[in-house]
């Protein structure tokens, strides 16, 4: 991994298979990044239920089901969709050039649950 600016280049968009997550330590930060086909989605890797590593969620649509207890989470805001509390994980940009997929560590969001209605 090499850092340009805040762009963190992680590794060949190739090594990520189709529609599964893969787990990466930046700076201290969880994040698991998803291929999801058309791009990529990054979030925090780690579920606010019971810190279930969401990298190895099943990937349906744009969301990702947690491996342990089945919270699910959408990819482009990071808000649960389906889980007992109103939660969110932190996403994180990403993008790929020259086929490297790039993470921007520093510009992780998360949403207000009142906007994620
Ligand atoms: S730890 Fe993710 S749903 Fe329980």
């Amino acid at each position: 991994m090499t850092r340009e600016n805040n762009w963190i280049r992680i590794t060949k968009a190739e090594n990520f298979p189709l529609r599964e997550g893969r787990p990466v330590s930046l700076g201290g930060v969880e994040i698991a990044i998803f291929n999801l086909g058309d791009r990529f989605a990054a979030i925090e890797n780690k579920c606010p239920h019971q810190g279930g590593p969401l990298c190895d969620g099943i990937v349906a649509g744009t969301a990702v089901v947690c491996p342990l207890h089945g919270w699910r989470f959408d990819l482009d805001t990071g808000a649960a969709t389906r889980a007992s509390l109103p939660v969110c994980v932190t996403i994180f940009p990403t993008r790929v050039e020259d086929g490297i997929v790039q993470v921007n560590v520093n510009g992780g969001s998360r949403i207000e649950m009142e906007d994620a209605a």
